[in-house]
């Protein structure tokens, strides 16, 4: 912990969720974080600073009145990431890219800025200018309408903004943006702040698109993005193993479009592809003749992806039976052990259970329920399911199968990739207008009936 003159206000704050407290507290009250809290100094005028989108002349308007701006969305040229945005950019617009350091954000953020027509500016308090032409030749880009700032100073990086006036200015990253008008630190949650609403008053006033790229950090040396996230309009995380070679950029929040968007990247030595068939990749390695697995269909956004469910089970020699949930949620992974034991008679108490969904992907679906059943049941019982079958639908309580939706857009996808059945609520199937694929379509209501039907 820094040591701060006495003689100035100071308050502590939670690197990790930007909770501000009195006094220094272990564990954050809001968030759950041990350790992240740090002195800093206080802002007198702080409070006058708002977050405010646009200055009102203190007038009120009527709605109906107001012309509304014609979405003049501009594009990134890369189809995966427009997606994510709502179909590319909106002018005047903040948009806060989150994720692990060295997951590719500066990669992503170099092909999309070079790509495009418009004027960019990119501003760069990590790397030289040397380095990023070095990384610019070796991806093979090539833009007339690219500027590059290694800058960190706030007031600047405004100034040059104003005088080149870009549509889009990206911060490479903001926790090395500070502002020198404020005397806390570089990174500290003070700078994030109000470095962020500086550069957003900017962007409302100009027109000026803003990403702000953010590292999610870990140790709570430095502030994390998360405290942006309520300041900015959209939040999109790029995820991964860094060990692995795909990305999966994923919007958390957005104001001009749908959350649930999904964009998938592959890291290549060439920079980052764009994987269009995402089902494909994420099927490429799995091994069709083993107990456990089970292939699902879920719906990210508004596009179906084919996923593979992962169980395992053991015997547990000592007391407590360990219970590891990978891309779904724990509890929800508890409830449906619950349920098996009660509603399908197998003792799972005394068993340790593993879970994985394949690619890395966080499924918060419901739909998800089914298969993460099938796969444990079928480690448990060492009997394989079928192969060519794709399968979906929430499990209540009671063992029964409950409906989901999008379930033509699951068909179709299942279809497309060459599986012959397709496991889904038998509620579900009313729905279900036109299948053109020729896939066999079994609605089951039961867990116990989903799994007699689904072992080979
Ligand atoms: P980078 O964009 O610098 O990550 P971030 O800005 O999120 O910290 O990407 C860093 C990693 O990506 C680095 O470990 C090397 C890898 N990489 C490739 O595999 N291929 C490439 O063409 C590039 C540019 C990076
Ligand atoms: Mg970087």
């Amino acid at each position: 912990m820094a040591k701060i003159a006495k003689k100035q206000k100071t308050t502590f704050f939670c690197t990790s969720c930007g909770t501000e407290s009195v006094r220094w507290v272990g564990k954050c009250p809001a968030c759950g974080e041990w350790n992240t809290y740090k002195e800093e100094l206080v802002i007198e005028d702080s409070g006058k600073r708002a977050f405010s989108a646009g200055i009102s002349s203190g007038v009120a308007t009527l709605l109906n009145e107001v012309q509304a701006m014609k979405s003049d969305r501009f594009q990134t040229g890369i189809d995966e990431f427009d997606r994510v945005l709502g179909g590319g950019f909106i002018p005047g617009s903040i948009i806060l890219l989150a994720g692990d350091p060295g997951i590719g954000k500066s990669t992503l953020v170099l092909q999309a800025a070079a790509a495009m027509k418009e004027t960019v500016l990119y501003v760069s308090g990590e790397e030289s200018t040397e380095q990023i032409k070095l990384r610019y030749d070796r991806l093979g880009l090539s833009s007339t309408t690219l500027h590059f700032l290694p800058e960190t100073e706030l007031n600047t990086i405004r100034g040059v903004i104003e005088k080149l006036s870009p549509s889009l200015v990206v911060i490479d990253s903001i926790q090395t943006v500070y502002s020198e008008s404020l005397q806390n630190t570089p990174g500290s949650v003070t700078q994030l702040r109000e470095c962020t609403a500086s550069l957003m008053a900017l962007a409302k006033k100009m027109r000026v698109t803003v990403i702000i790229i953010g590292h999610i950090t870990k140790e709570g040396t430095i502030a994390g993005p998360k405290i942006l996230e309520h300041i900015v309009d959209t939040v999109i995380l790029f995820e991964g193993e860094s060990s692995r070679f795909y990305r999966i950029l994923r919007a958390q929040k957005n104001r001009f479009g749908s959350v649930n968007e999904i964009g998938v990247f592959e890291m290549q030595d060439i920079g980052l592809r764009q994987v269009l068939n995402p089902s494909e990749l994420f099927l490429r390695e799995r091994k069709s003749n083993t107990t456990g697995s089970v292939i699902t269909c879920s719906v990210e956004g508004a596009r179906p992806v084919l996923l593979e469910v992962q169980g395992l089970v053991t015997p547990s020699n000592f007391g407590n039976p360990q219970r590891v949930a990978n891309g779904i949620d724990y509890r929800r992974l508890s409830i449906l052990l619950a349920v098996i034991e009660k509603r399908n008679n197998q003792r799972l108490s005394t068993a340790n259970v593993f879970l994985n969904i394949t690619g890395g992907l966080r499924i918060d679906e419901t739909s998800i329920d089914l298969p993460v059943c099938c796969a444990v049941i079928s480690s448990f019982l060492e009997c394989q399911i079928d192969p060519k079958m794709v399968i979906a639908g929430e499990v209540g309580l009671g063992g029964e199968v409950r409906s989901i939706s999008n379930v033509e857009k699951r068909i179709n996808e299942a279809g497309k990739l060459g599986f012959e059945r397709i496991m889904l609520p038998a509620t579900s199937l009313k729905s279900i207008k036109n299948n053109t694929t020729g896939i066999e379509v079994i609605g089951v209501e039961f867990l116990s009936e989903a799994i007699q039907k689904a072992m080979k």
